[in-house]
């Protein structure tokens, strides 16, 4: 298939890129752009040349569904040297986004043209690799240093005006794109070849100091990743080294990336975070529901975060409270997260007013009866929940759809209770919920595929990341965190500190270890939860002692007390021998004898808890694909993105080795807490990945 076609516009040819879905630089679009290169350098009835593409953007990047393949020639490095090296100018016409290889086709061009809604930018970092046909070394020399190293490790989509202020893109045209580029391409006729790679840094401004600079402004948001540091170093070459010399210290440091673990992990979660949306039953034609106002039960820690993502959107929210000084406090929380933006600069004082005028405050179900969502997020106890979907019931208008954000209740249970079960699903938002991008979707038994459809594409619309889920005790992400924590809290029991426990999670890559987590959220929660179960029903060794914690009052961060210390106005955890004292003392009580337990025992007991319970949901079908775990457990837990989720670092080590691991543990700490679930055994034994299963299942 051509992917690349040429049309004249009297003496300049014009290329047009056209390999939908977004003109990623395939092989068929390497090849077509490099043998027209070679066909028009020696073509007399051409002058100048425009390479522009079809349908929705400008070329997308390199396409990722290749990496792995073996390379194919031509090499996109090559095909940029060879655009560049034309002594015909060439210009790029840019529209939608010149991202990764479309930005370096670009650079590799003598002049760009954009229009005004167009954006470039150098995202190869999310992927775990770096910009490996020369952008390291161009953007340097066209954009300087300091504004390269900003976008190659942001990967952030820099909007048109500020590429050109960076020169980057050399005019923006509000007419028609291509004609522009035609009149640029013919003003450039007869002058000399302007390359971007023949432009001199002072490498002088830019010395050991810019880099180190450099390198702890990014020390936080960079740990535990590969690829970052490697882009700083191309940086670095390219402010001290001729542009041939730079580009081979970029192809290695490229090829250095592309090998890591890293890089494959990253596009893992590229293409995970786009599957989720693909859901059995539902098609571009089902039905959607008009979703124009929305109402929120409950102005409590959750209510307020979810109603300020409706807000954000333009979509104006009705909030139920019980009292009028709860409803104010909660509108009050709103008002000062708002004001919290404004003051870093983020909102003006006129859109803080703007974004409360979307809310009204109610203490009365009637007000809900012209809304097209209601969603609940009232006390977490079945009783209450059952009351207000009554009420709801009630009142709320025909076709309205009646979400619940509980996070471990029934939901079926809870659309039973009225006489529309087929509106009824579950919204489980992660806290606080105006940042957290997960969302996770709870399918019951009766939803509606149009239900469930509008709040896919609603998660999409407030900016969420939104995974369907089906009904069972804390859906995906809690039910997994709990033999997680079990694990963890044993391991303390038996010989670990808490914060060595915390300290192994972080090294791995968590945000924080579940001892200092536990502290955050506080304690006293999962307390009151267990005296709900009954102690039969969990695994008491690893709780009395947390247990115990809680009932001396040390409820955690809010009191200034947990498993940890902290002193007034300082969220830093501090070990606390009081808390040692307790520790010690309930492990002589179950004649533990305590041991230390090396990092990587703790790690791997932990993981292999998550990816455990991970495979129980999958083989219930509470999850549709083993991708959709990941993208949970990254967006809604912090679980490092460069490991690519648990589910995907359980195919890293294998499945036949978390197989046996987990037969070690039923071995050595009994069978209570380690079945090996079906699917697991399944997939081990027949040698299968779950990403395998994912894509057996794709259908
Ligand atoms: N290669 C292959 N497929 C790609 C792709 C790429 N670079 N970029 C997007 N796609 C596919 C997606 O998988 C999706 O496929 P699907 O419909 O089958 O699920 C489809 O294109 C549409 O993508 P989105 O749903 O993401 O569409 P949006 O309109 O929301 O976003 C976009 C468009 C901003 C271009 C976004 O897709 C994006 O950010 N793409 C990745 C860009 C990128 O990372 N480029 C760098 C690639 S690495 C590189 O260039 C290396 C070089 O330096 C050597
Ligand atoms: P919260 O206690 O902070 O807020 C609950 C609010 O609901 C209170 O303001 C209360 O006055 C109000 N309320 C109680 N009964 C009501 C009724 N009958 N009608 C109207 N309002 C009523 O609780 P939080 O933390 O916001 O939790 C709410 C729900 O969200 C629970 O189901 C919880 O499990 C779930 N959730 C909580 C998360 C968290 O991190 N706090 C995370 C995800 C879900």
């Amino acid at each position: 298939m051509t992917t690349v076609s040429k049309t004249m516009h009297g003496r300049v040819a014009v290329l047009t890129v056209d390999n939908p879905p977004v003109n990623a630089l395939s092989h068929s679009v390497r090849d077509g752009l490099s043998s027209q290169m070679t066909a028009l350098a020696s073509d007399d009835s051409v002058d100048a040349i425009v390479i522009a593409c079809a349908g929705r953007t400008f070329i997308a990047g390199a396409d990722i569904r290749e990496f792995g393949a073996p390379p194919k020639e031509p090499h996109l490095p090559d095909v940029v040297n060879q655009i560049e090296a034309m002594e015909k100018p060439v210009v790029a016409a840019i529209h939608g986004t010149a991202l990764g290889g479309g930005l370096e086709v670009a650079l590799g061009c003598h002049y760009r043209v954009a229009v005004e809604s167009a954006k470039v930018g150098l995202p190869e970092v999310h992927l775990g690799i770096l910009p490996g046909a020369g952008g390291t070394q161009r953007l340097p020399r066209i954009a300087g240093p300091a504004n390269a190293i900003d976008a190659i490790l942001s990967g952030r989509h820099v909007k048109a005006r500020e590429a050109l202020s960076w020169g980057v893109i050399d005019e923006i045209t509000d007419g028609d794109l291509v004609e522009a580029a035609i009149a640029t391409a013919e003003k450039a006729v007869g002058k000399a070849p302007r390359r971007t790679g023949e432009i001199e840094i002072d490498g002088e401004a830019f010395g050991p100091e810019f880099f180190a600079g450099v390198r702890k402004s990014v020390a936080k948001q960079t740990r535990g990743y590969f690829a970052p540091e490697r882009c700083i170093q191309c940086v670095e070459a390219a402010v001290s080294m001729p542009l041939a010399e730079g580009l081979k210290r970029e192809r290695e440091l490229f090829q250095e990336c592309a090998k890591n673990p890293q890089a494959k992990a990253l596009q893992h979660m590229f293409f995970a975070e786009r599957q989720i949306s693909r859901i059995p039953g539902i098609t571009k034609e089902t039905p959607r529901r008009d979703i124009k106002k929305v109402g929120i039960i409950g102005a409590g820690t959750m209510g307020g975060g979810i109603a300020m993502n409706f807000a954000n959107v333009g979509i104006p929210v009705t909030i139920l409270e019980v009292q009028q000084e709860a409803l104010d406090r909660g509108l009050d929380v709103v008002r000062k997260n708002y004001e919290r933006s404004a003051a870093k600069g983020k909102l003006t004082a006129e859109q803080v007013e703007g974004l409360m005028g979307q809310f009204t405050g109610t203490l009365s179900y009637d007000d809900l009866s012209d809304c097209d969502l209601i969603i609940e997020a009232v006390f977490e106890t079945m009783e209450i929940k059952k009351k207000v979907f009554t009420e709801l019931d009630r009142v709320a208008k025909p076709g309205a759809i009646l979400a619940s954000n509980t996070s471990y209740l029934d939901v079926d249970e809870i659309a039973a209770i009225t006489k529309r079960p087929e509106d009824v699903l579950g919204l489980h938002f992660f806290s606080p919920a105006n940042v957290m991008r997960l969302l996770e979707i709870v399918r019951a038994e009766k939803t509606a595929d149009d239900v469930l459809a509008t709040c896919v594409d609603l998660a999409k619309t407030i900016r969420k990341v939104g995974v369907v889920a089906g009904v069972c005790h804390g859906f995906i992400g809690n039910r997994m965190l709990s033999p997680y924590g079990r694990e963890a809290s044993l391991a303390v029991i038996e010989g670990a500190k808490p914060e060595e426990v915390d300290a192994a999670l972080y090294n791995f890559g968590m945000p924080m270890g579940p001892m200092t987590m536990s502290d955050m959220a506080g304690v006293d929660i999962g307390y009151l939860n267990r005296q709900g179960m009954g102690r039969e029903n969990y695994e008491t060794k690893a709780y009395d002692w947390v247990d115990r914690l809680v009932e001396a009052g040390r409820k955690g961060l809010k009191v200034g007390k947990g498993i940890y210390k902290y002193a007034e106005g300082d969220r830093t955890p501090q070990p606390d021998p009081e808390v040692m004292a307790v520790i010690e003392e309930e492990s002589a009580k179950l004649g533990i004898e305590r041991k230390p337990i090396p990092a990587e025992d703790i790690v791997e007991r932990c993981m292999m808890a998550l990816i455990n319970e991970g495979a129980k949901i999958l083989g219930e079908g509470k999850a549709y694909r083993a991708s959709d775990i990941d993208v949970v457990y990254v967006n809604g837990y912090g679980y490092p993105r460069y490991r690519g989720g648990p589910m995907h670092y359980a195919d890293t080590i294998g499945l036949k080795n978390v197989y046996a691991k987990i037969m070690e543990f039923q071995e050595k700490f009994g069978p209570r807490w380690w079945q090996p679930a079906p699917l697991l055994k399944e997939l081990a034994e027949a040698g299968k990945s779950f990403a395998d299963y994912d894509r057996e299942n794709a259908g």
